[in-house]
């Protein structure tokens, strides 16, 4: 069933553990995720970014729709939020295309254009009944942008500003820099968990890690128990989807149908869900 974003983060909340993201390119991402979920039995969010719609030839309505059909139809509850929205034009396309949230990111902004620009993209979110999720510090990574060095200023979320950044924007949720890097496609990244101690004692919204596909399973399991409450995930899905077909297609050159290759993509990225979804959850057997 399609549920708000901010009722399932509620729930992530109140039992410790945390809610899974993955960022969905196309029908088979849409499809797997789900499919993922239901076999973990638990809820998920179908993120959409920015990058993801610039791909869908700038139209943000027909990857939505899918995502709010297959939602629908679901044996769990899914959720749709859109990610890294820098475009207003597209911010503002959330609620009529069936989101109920958004991660506003105006993080590589100096603090006071980051605070303002979220300010007041968060008055027209709350104004609209929508959540928002907002970022300070730089997890890095995106669009071609190193991650930063990890003594460089903005490399890490300083805790006394972001206290000071969620109170005066009035966001619902906080990305954190901790030591993550998007678009990561080995599992090494090393958390400081340290600082997260300190950002949750600091801060009474929910914790966002974003750049998990890098984080290994014990690294996110400690990630949570520290108060990560949703964790992003897309390029663990392209690694799966993409090694999938590339073995698939070496094994049988002679295949032409698409659906022969985009299955065994597709069963591979739900594996990968439903696997980060039991680790998340804490079942995971030991
Ligand atoms: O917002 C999306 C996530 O941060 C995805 O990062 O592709 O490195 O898993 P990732
Ligand atoms: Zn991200």
């Amino acid at each position: 069933s399609l549920v708000t974003t901010g009722e399932l983060l509620t729930r992530a909340a109140a039992t410790r553990t945390a809610l899974a993201a993955f960022n969905i390119i196309t029908l088979e991402h849409v499809e797997a995720v789900v499919a993922g979920a239901e076999a973990a039995g638990a809820p998920v969010v179908l993120q959409v970014s920015e990058n993801a719609v610039k791909f869908r030839y700038g139209r943000l309505l027909p990857l939505a729709r899918a995502a709010v059909a297959a939602a629908e139809r679901a044996a769990v509850p899914v959720a749709l939020h859109l990610d890294h929205i820098q475009s207003d034009a597209l911010l503002r396309q959330a609620p009529d295309a069936g989101f109920s949230s958004v991660m506003y990111d105006a993080s590589a902004l100096p603090y006071a254009e980051n605070l303002a620009a979220t300010r007041a993209a968060a008055d027209w979110a709350h104004a609209q009944g929508l959540w928002i999720e907002a970022e300070l510090g730089q997890v890095g990574g995106k669009d071609g942008r190193p991650a930063l060095d990890a003594h460089a200023p903005g490399a890490r979320t300083d805790p006394a500003e972001a206290r000071a950044f969620v109170a005066d924007s009035g966001v619902d949720a906080l990305a954190v820099a901790i030591g993550s890097v998007h678009a990561m496609t080995t599992r090494t990244a090393a958390l400081d968990h340290d600082l997260l101690k300190r950002l949750a004692a600091a801060l009474d919204v929910p914790l966002v890690l974003h750049g998990s596909s890098g984080v290994p399973d014990d690294e996110l399991r400690a990630a949570v128990t520290g108060g990560i409450t949703k964790v992003n995930v897309g390029t663990a899905l392209n690694i799966a989807m993409t090694g999938a077909i590339r073995g698939f297609l070496a094994a049988h050159p002679e295949a032409v149908d698409s659906r022969t290759y985009l299955s065994v993509g597709r069963e591979a990225m739900a594996r990968t869900v439903e696997q980060l979804i039991t680790v998340l959850a804490g079942t995971a057997p030991a």
